[in-house]
C-alpha cells in the first residue's frame, strides 16, 4: 500500500474479473486450476492461480493451450530470461560433477560465487553467506546487525516487503503479511517510505529530503537502533531522491546504526547498473540478494557484508541445509557471467530510457495515468481517477492488467494501482514497443470505457 493509497488487497485472486477471466480458459485448464486449489493451501495472491503454465523461454510463459505472454513480472527472477541456455548447461555440468556440499565441506562452485560477489558489489563488501530465500537472507541480515551492534532495534519503511517469514514480516510494511497473525519482533519501527508521487511531507517534486531526516529524528529518539532496512529502490516502483542516501548513511553513522539494502528483486542490472546502491553512491553494511541470483532456475540468496562485520564465528548466522549448494552457485555464477558478456546492465539502462520516454508520452495522451516513472527496466505507471487529487484508480489498473493479459503481456499491479513493467533484460527494442503498445491499448480501452 503507497502512502495514502487505500489498501488493495485482493488484485489477481477471488475477483470478478478473474472469475471471468477463468471461464474464458479452456476445461483443461479448468481442471488443472481447480486441482491446484484442491491440493495447495490457498493465500492471498497465490492461489487460486490465473493460468497454468506450460512452458517459459526468454521472456516468454506459454499456458497449457499454447497461448504466449510476454512476462512483465516473472516475480523478477528473469533478469537473463526464463530457461537461459547458458545457465542450464552450467546447472547440468554442475550436477554430473557435484550436486551437494554436505556442511562443514565447501566446494569450488560456492567460493569462487562468493569471490565473485566480492568482486562485483560495491566498496568493501566481500564476505557472504548464502541461503535459499530472500525471507531468510534477510533474517540473516537482522542477525548479523544484532551481532555486530548488541542492539536489536530496527528502523525501516512502512509498506515494504521483505519477506514472508515472521522476522521478515516484522520489518516489512505490508498489512497482509503483518495482520492477524499475533506478536512480531519487538523493537522493529517503521517510517513513511520515501515516495515522491505521494510524499507525505507534501515537498510536491521540490524535494527538501524531509523524510531522511524522519529516519534521522528516529533513530535520535531511540538511541540504540542496531539496523536502518530498506529496499534503495522500491519495486513500485518509487525511486527517492538522489541524496536520500547518502542523508540516511550519514545518519546510520551519527548514530551507529548499520544500513542494510535489500535488493532481493532489483540486482543484478534491472536498474541499469550492476546494483541499485550503485545509483545512489552509497555501500550499505550488508547487502541482500537473491531472486535472478540463481538464474530464474533455482533458489538462491546472499547477504554480502564487510569484513570486519564478521563477528559471528562462535554463533549461528544461517545454517542453512543448502548453504553452499554447488548447483545453486554454479546457475548463479552463470548468470552473472552472462549479465557481464551480454551487457545486459547497459541494455537494461539504454532500454529503460528509451521505454520511459515512451511511457511519458502515453502520460500526455492518457488521462488515466498520473505518473510515470523508472530506472532501467524497473517501470511503473501510476493510474488515477484525477490528476488534480491523485485519487488511485485501481479497479482500472485492474482492467488494464487482465486486458493486457488477453493481448500476451502479464504484468503485477502494485500498490493497488501501479501497473509495474519489469520484463527480462535480454527483451529487445521490438518486443519492447509491441509490450508498451499494448499498455497504451489497453488504457485507451478502459480509459473509454
Ligand atoms: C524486496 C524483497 N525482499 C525479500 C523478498 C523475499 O524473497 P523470497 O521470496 O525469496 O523469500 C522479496 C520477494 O518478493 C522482495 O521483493
Amino acid at each position: 500500500m503507497t502512502a495514502g493509497v487505500e489498501s488493495f488487497e485482493g488484485d489477481v485472486n477471488e475477483t470478478p474479473r478473474r472469475a471471468g477471466w477463468v471461464r474464458r480458459l479452456g476445461p483443461e485448464t479448468r481442471r488443472w486450476l481447480e486441482e491446484d486449489e484442491r491440493y495447495f493451501l490457498r493465500q492471498a495472491l497465490s492461489t487460486p492461480c490465473l493460468n497454468v503454465m506450460a512452458r517459459c523461454e526468454g521472456i516468454y510463459v506459454e499456458d497449457l493451450e499454447g497461448r504466449r505472454y510476454m512476462d512483465f513480472h516473472g516475480n523478477s527472477v528473469h533478469q537473463v530470461g526464463f530457461a537461459n541456455p547458458v545457465v542450464i548447461e552450467a546447472i547440468k555440468a554442475q550436477l554430473d560433477e557435484l550436486a551437494f556440499c554436505t556442511r562443514r565441506y565447501t566446494n569450488r562452485s560456492a567460493i569462487a560465487l562468493a569471490r565473485k560477489l566480492a568482486e562485483i558489489t560495491p566498496g568493501d563488501l566481500g564476505k557472504s553467506l548464502f541461503c535459499p530465500s530472500g525471507a531468510a537472507a534477510v533474517g540473516m541480515a537482522l542477525r548479523l546487525a544484532r551481532a555486530v551492534t548488541g542492539r536489536h532495534k530496527t528502523v525501516s519503511m512502512w509498506d515494504s516487503f521483505h519477506g514472508a517469514s515472521l522476522d521478515a514480516s516484522s520489518v516489512g510494511g505490508e498489512r497482509m503479511f503483518r495482520r492477524d497473525i499475533g506478536p512480531l519482533l519487538p523493537g522493529t519501527e517503521h517510517v513513511p517510505p520515501p515516495d515522491p508521487y505521494r510524499c507525505l511531507w507534501g515537498c510536491g517534486g521540490r524535494c527538501d529530503l524531509r523524510c531522511a531526516r524522519a529516519i534521522e529524528f528516529v533513530l535520535e529518539c531511540e538511541g540504540d537502533v542496531a539496523a536502518v532496512v530498506a529496499e534503495p529502490v522500491r519495486s513500485t516502483p518509487s525511486i527517492p531522491h538522489p541524496d536520500y542516501w547518502r542523508a540516511v548513511r550519514a545518519a546510520c553513522d551519527r548514530h551507529g546504526a548499520l544500513l542494510v539494502f535489500d535488493e532481493i528483486p532489483q540486482c543484478l542490472g534491472r536498474t541499469g547498473r550492476m546494483f541499485v546502491t550503485e545509483h545512489f553512491d552509497v555501500v550499505p553494511d550488508i547487502l541482500v540478494l537473491g531472486k535472478g541470483l540463481g538464474g530464474g532456475i533455482l533458489p538462491l540468496a546472499a547477504v554480502v557484508t564487510r569484513p570486519e562485520l564478521d563477528v559471528m564465528a562462535d554463533r549461528a548466522l544461517g545454517h542453512y541445509t543448502h548453504e553452499k549448494s554447488p548447483v545453486a552457485a554454479a546457475a548463479a555464477l552463470a548468470t552473472i557471467g552472462y549479465i557481464e558478456q551480454k551487457g545486459l546492465v547497459e541494455r537494461a539502462r539504454a532500454l529503460g530510457e528509451r521505454a520511459l520516454a515512451r511511457l511519458r508520452e502515453i502520460e500526455a495522451r492518457h488521462a488515466l495515468v498520473g505518473d510515470v516513472r523508472g530506472l532501467g527496466l524497473l517501470l511503473g505507471v501510476e493510474l488515477v481517477r484525477d490528476r488534480e487529487t491523485r485519487q488511485p484508480a485501481p479497479d482500472e489498473a485492474e482492467a488494464v492488467m487482465y486486458r493486457a493479459l488477453e493481448k500476451g503481456l502479464s504484468f503485477k499491479v502494485t500498490a493497488g494501482n501501479v501497473l509495474t513493467l519489469a520484463p527480462p533484460l535480454t527483451i529487445t527494442g521490438a518486443e519492447l514497443d509491441r509490450a508498451l503498445d499494448i499498455v497504451e491499448q489497453c488504457l485507451a480501452e478502459v480509459g473509454a470505457a
